[in-house]
């Protein structure tokens, strides 16, 4: 089969095929089967390149995690204020990233400007993994998300999902482009501003499939396998030294929704990092997949990693 991900750059859920993150997923379950010798031979000598220009946690520690458990190495930085870019040199983005390409066999960058990931790999001579462009797209987390999904219920195909927050979110985006791949019921609940993008909008048409509006998460959740959590209020510490509002009760899931509304088996998702939308009493119930999906991003990186650098 023709393995798309080989020297290809990762930008957008778009680029794929079906048949492209099937053959994802199985890698990732191959991997998962190895024992740790097996796989810390598989991307010897290789060297990932970190460029975070936004903060990250979980996104660059799982692509460093997935590339030292396949027996290569990172080089890079979490902060461009460790840069030339931060001092009276004012360094480029796009001179920075000359040299970087220079430095290793692929390049994970984020940052906080939609595009900024595809304008570099347009001259890169290196395969560019974008982890995150502003609010354009987070193709990796999306992966992350499906995977975990398939896990849990053995299948994507016929599954009802539901988002709900802010559909502007980078990972709606490339979360709903990669649900119209399968055979999905998708829907959102969303406050008016936070629709979600006419592009991916647009794009979804094209390709036959229509999010549903739903009114209420409470209205639906009887008929719904995954519920994907994000944020309507994100505390920004640089525009508001106060502490942000207290998120809306129509966007607040804590066990009691899920008890009421949910059934049983409903996997609950979510980004993460989480503020008050998502409770902690769902932590330590069956419903919980967002820890699960944390852990799968080591593994999900690891195929994808191994499918683009290995032999
Ligand atoms: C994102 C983050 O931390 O930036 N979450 C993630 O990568 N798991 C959420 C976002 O894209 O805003």
């Amino acid at each position: 089969m023709n393995n798309v991900f080989r020297g290809g750059h990762v930008l957008s859920l778009c680029q794929y095929q079906r048949s492209d993150l099937e053959m994802l997923f199985a890698r990732a379950d191959e991997l998962a089967a190895m024992d740790r010798l097996c796989l810390n031979s598989r991307l010897t000598g290789r060297i990932m390149v970190t460029a975070f220009y936004q903060r990250s946690t979980r996104t660059r520690l799982a692509h460093e995690s997935a590339i030292a458990r396949l027996g290569g190495q990172t080089i890079g930085f979490v902060d461009p204020e460790i840069t030339r870019a931060a001092d009276f040199a004012r360094e480029s983005l796009d001179d920075v990233a000359r040299m970087l390409v220079g430095y290793g066999d692929v390049l994970v960058l984020r940052h906080g400007e939609r595009g900024v990931p595809a304008r570099v790999a347009a001259w890169s001579a290196i395969p560019v993994i974008n982890a995150g462009d502003g609010a354009g797209e987070h193709p990796t987390q999306a992966m992350v998300d499906l995977y975990t999904m398939r896990l849990r219920f053995g299948r994507l195909d016929g599954l009802r999902v539901l988002l709900m927050g802010d559909m502007r979110m980078r990972t709606a985006n490339s979360l709903l482009l990669g649900l119209s791949l399968f055979d999905c019921q998708v829907s959102f609940v969303a406050p008016p501003e936070m629709q979600p993008h006419p592009d991916v909008l647009a794009y979804l048409a094209g390709v036959g499939v229509t999010p549903v509006r739903a009114p209420r998460t409470r209205d639906v959740l009887s008929e719904v396998d995954v519920l994907y959590v994000q944020p309507v209020v994100q505390p920004d510490t640089v525009t508001t030294p106060q502490a942000p509002p207290p998120t809306p009760p129509d966007y607040l899931v804590d066990l009691r929704l899920l008890r009421t509304y949910g059934h049983d088996r409903l996997l609950v998702l979510h980004p993460l990092p989480r503020h008050d939308e998502l409770c902690q009493d769902v932590d330590d119930t069956e419903h919980n997949g967002y820890w699960t999906a944390a852990t799968n991003g080591v593994l999900v990186r690891m195929a994808l990693l191994d499918l683009m650098l290995g032999d």
